[in-house]
């Protein structure tokens, strides 16, 4: 079997690949035009095209993303440690969101983080190269994308600079599809968007988990949605998340009853109801040998909690406007009351003032 074909195969048992367009269109558009001529997933040893050709193909026709530029292309691919800005996303990942997307022939799509211009291209291969606008904040990165897709014998509109703006000289559009990782979803595309059409974005408030979101814009103007699984993918430039630094600082230590990996391990509607509660509040959790950290920070205020085997309480600094910890707990016990409500019942409503989650119907807060 060919590798395409066995990659197709291999979606399709894992019920990421149901659509037959989207099948067709990952059958004909060549992954490999957009791979870079070494590969890297992040994860093990970068595969040279010139020296291991069939190693090559083969991380290129598997199912990860593969790493274009570490730290806004500041430090070289080669050095293999950075912060991963841009990929060639992985084709699980990649085909959920296109599913989601639901996209008729002559839809007009804005494609946000053009990257290598794969989704580009299968965006193009499924509606027509003239109704896809591709939006890439790194003139670099975008002009890597042009040449690939020129290879690759397609021609979506090529536009540098900031996705969160959309591009309102191609609106109205039926579909907005982005593949950098949004806090908060800009109104722009709501307002470039027709009525009943679709945004379909990964959206990652910092808070734990993060989503795989689909909306549609409604008349009024809004947009209202649902969360649809697990997406993960690398945040829109300027919305990034701030690093936890507490260097110098003391907060005031407590111990607790409560194990913190109740709360970084709770599951994804947990941290959507306790992100909910917090918003602009980051969590996450670090493992350290037998031992556990969680940390939450947010503009006024930080806490850390610490798991140590064979300890009956466990050691909390909360420092700052805010005892984010007593927060998080509160929010989280107040899920386990609503039922603990999975993912899938949260969604969001975006309006011209902001973005708000709610559980079950829109307005109310989860
Ligand atoms: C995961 S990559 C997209 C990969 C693309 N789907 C592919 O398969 O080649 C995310 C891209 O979003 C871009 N990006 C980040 N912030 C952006 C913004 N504000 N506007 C447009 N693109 C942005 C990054 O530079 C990066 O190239």
């Amino acid at each position: 079997m060919r590798r395409v074909e066995a990659l197709i195969e291999r979606l399709a048992v894992a019920g990421w690949l149901t659509q037959d367009p989207v099948r067709a269109a990952l059958h004909d558009v060549p992954r490999h035009v957009f791979a870079p001529p070494t590969a890297w997933t992040g994860d093990g040893d970068p595969v040279s095209e010139k020296v291991d050709p069939e190693g090559w193909f083969d991380l290129v026709y598997g199912d990860d993303a593969i790493i274009t530029q570490l730290d806004d292309g500041a430090t070289d691919l080669a050095a293999g440690a950075g912060r991963f800005t841009s990929s060639l996303s992985a084709p699980s990942t990649v085909v959920s969101l296109l599913e989601l997307l639901d996209v008729e022939p002559g839809h007009r799509v804005l494609d946000v983080g053009t990257g290598t211009g794969w989704t580009a291209a299968l965006l193009a291969h499924l509606v027509g190269s003239q109704n896809v606008t591709t939006v890439e904040v790194d003139p670099a990165v975008s002009g890597r994308a042009a040449a690939n897709l020129k290879q690759a014998g397609c021609a979506p509109r090529l536009v540098v600079g900031d996705g969160a703006e959309g591009w309102a000289r191609g609106a109205p559009y039926d579909r907005v599809h982005a593949t950098c990782a949004v806090a908060r979803v800009p109104y722009a595309w709501v307002e470039q968007t027709r009525p009943g059409g679709v945004i379909v974005t990964p959206y990652d408030p910092g808070f734990g988990s993060s989503h795989e979101l689909r909306l549609v814009v409604m008349p009024d103007g809004t947009a209202v949605g649902r969360f649809t699984g697990y997406a993960s993918y690398m945040m829109m430039r300027a919305q990034r998340h701030p690093e936890w630094d507490t260097s110098g600082r003391r907060g005031e230590v407590s111990t607790t009853d409560i194990d913190p990996r109740t709360i970084g391990y709770a599951p994804a509607g947990a941290d959507l109801a306790m992100g909910a509660a917090l918003p602009g509040v980051c969590a996450r959790g670090e493992r350290d040998a037998d031992a556990y950290v969680l940390r939450l920070w947010g503009p006024d205020a930080w806490a850390s909690a610490r798991y140590e085997p064979g300890r009956e309480s466990f050691e909390v600094e909360q420092g700052g406007d805010r005892a984010l910890w007593d927060l998080a707990v509160t929010a989280y016990f107040g899920w386990i009351t609503r039922r603990s409500p999975g993912r899938d019942r949260f969604g969001l409503t975006v309006t011209p003032t902001g973005d708000r989650v709610w559980l079950d119907r829109p307005g109310v807060i989860g």
